[in-house]
């Protein structure tokens, strides 16, 4: 199975009022096709930087990621900014995400009017077509961010990463600032849709049980540095290192539930 994302030995180093934070240690991993990596750890453990590095949406220190085999750090500025459309990004608070001012149906177009010459008419078919397939009515296009609750917006923000029709998403957190209740209708979106797009995700989460639920691979991130990586039915039921067996020990759920 070939690799969407490849992570090879990344490194940053913050620098801020004279000290040095490493935050991502020499960390290597891969997405593969069509498949989930669930990035674990407790906050602040350095999984939205790597991530951030991975897609070099911020410089890494050193280390090298490849999008379909193409070494991101070899791209020129505009070369990059055209590859973007090869991934999204979905975050974590989806209210704060979108722009207050800006109707769902901007919001979720301006990725395709940056990196596309479609016309209006294309660009309204895409609209009503995204948002058939996050779940939203087409009656939601024209209202605003706080018109709507926080699991439609996180749908939106789903439909935004999805205009430009890429192969990989980076999910930090999409769940975490969700009420319980609608956590699970989200992440079954997920899979739906990386099932009917052939999707690949990179998955952050600090809760074991999304990434368990959500993830064929799985890594394990503590203090910058991936302690552990492999199959996530091993890393995350019966992992090898004392670490994520601590993890998975406070964790209070039986394994397989959905938080
Ligand atoms: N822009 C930044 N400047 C300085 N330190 C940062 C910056 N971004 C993150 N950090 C630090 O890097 C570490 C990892 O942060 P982060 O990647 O956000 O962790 P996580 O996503 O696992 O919660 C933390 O110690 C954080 O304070
Ligand atoms: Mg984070």
């Amino acid at each position: 199975m070939s690799a969407v994302l490849e992570v090879e030995n990344m490194v940053k180093v913050f620098r801020a009022r004279g000290r040095e934070v490493r935050a991502v240690d020499d960390v290597s991993f891969t997405v593969r096709e069509g498949r989930t990596f669930g990035l674990v750890g407790e906050s602040g453990s350095g999984k939205s930087t790597v991530a951030r590095c991975a897609l070099r949406l911020i410089e890494p220190t050193s280390g090298v990621s490849r999008v379909s085999g193409e070494d991101l750090g070899a791209l020129g500025r505009r070369q990059l900014r055209e590859k973007r459309r090869a991934f999204g990004m979905v975050f974590q608070n989806p209210v704060a995400a979108l722009n207050p001012r800006m109707s769902i149906r901007d919001s979720i177009s301006e990725p395709l009017r940056t990196h596309t010459r479609m016309s209006a008419k294309e660009l309204d078919a895409r609209v009503l077509e995204l948002l058939d397939e996050v779940g939203l009515s087409r009656s939601h296009a024209t209202r605003l961010p706080h018109q709507l609750s926080g699991g439609q917006c996180q749908r939106v923000g789903i439909a935004r990463a999805l205009s430009t029709r890429p192969k990989l998403l980076v999910l930090d957190e999409p769940t975490s600032a969700l009420d319980v209740s609608v956590q699970a209708q989200v992440l079954n979106l997920l899979q739906q849709l990386r099932d009917e797009h052939q999707l690949s995700y990179l998955l952050i989460s600090h809760d074991l049980d999304v990434v368990r639920y959500m993830s064929e691979d799985a890594g394990v991130m503590r203090r910058g540095q991936l302690v552990e990586v492999g199959p996530a039915s091993e890393v995350l039921v019966a992992p090898r290192e004392e670490y994520t067996k601590q993890l998975l020990a406070s964790m209070p759920q039986p394994p397989g539930a959905v938080a």
